[in-house]
């Protein structure tokens, strides 16, 4: 597939088939996630996968929960009707874990170290083309509390689990998602 059709033709997939997917294919989607850049080429990620029911409803569980907290926190209405049911149905997740020790220079300026964040989204995006290269529908998820979800998922107290990638055959169609012309987005100085 050309990499300009996968970057406009990739969209987020809340619906899926529960047809199981192949471990050569997951392997295939993590590697492809390992060759994105990273701060001093520093590697920052983790991959936990999880097929687990019994795992997966738990990440349902924390997803509700925060779904909740949410709600409460910012009273935006349209979160009641998100529905996370797909967290239990979805064939895996792969829970993509980041290493704050694993940054760059950044890591000495105030705020604190953010490079390992952006090489493991740059991982998170290259997994995301993968998947819909092999047919496959994916979703970036973030709804969780990550040191809850470290917990869920067995993850050292000193590494935060950063994003969830779903990942599955489509169940019914894609939504399509405008976006704003590059036009609006730039400035040329
Ligand atoms: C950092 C990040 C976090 C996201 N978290 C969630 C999430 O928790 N739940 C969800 O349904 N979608 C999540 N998304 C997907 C976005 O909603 C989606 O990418 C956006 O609406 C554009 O749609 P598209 O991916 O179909 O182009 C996330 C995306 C990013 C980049």
């Amino acid at each position: 597939m050309d990499l300009f059709e996968a970057v406009k033709e990739r969209r987020s997939c809340r619906a899926y088939s529960p047809d199981p997917v192949d471990e050569d294919v997951v392997l295939k989607i993590l590697e492809a996630g390992t060759w994105a850049p990273s701060p001093l080429n520093t590697q920052p990620w983790e991959f936990v996968v999880v097929t687990s029911a019994e795992v997966k409803e738990k990440i349902f569980r924390e997803a509700e929960r925060c779904k909740g907290w949410a709600l409460e926190k910012s009273g935006w209405n349209w979160l009641e009707k998100y529905k996370a049911d797909f967290l239990k149905s979805v064939p895996v997740i792969v829970a993509v874990v980041g290493d704050p020790r694993k940054s760059g220079v950044d890591s000495f300026m105030e705020g604190g170290p953010r490079g390992y964040e952006h090489g493991c989204a740059a991982a998170v995006q290259n997994m995301l083309l993968a998947a819909h290269a092999l047919g496959l529908g994916s979703l970036w998820f973030t709804f969780f509390d990550r040191a809850n979800m470290g917990e869920i998922l067995g993850v050292e107290p000193e590494k935060q689990v950063l994003a969830l990638v779903c990942l599955g055959k489509p169940a019914g169609d894609q939504v399509d998602i405008p976006r704003k012309s590059v036009q609006k987005k730039t400035r040329y100085l």
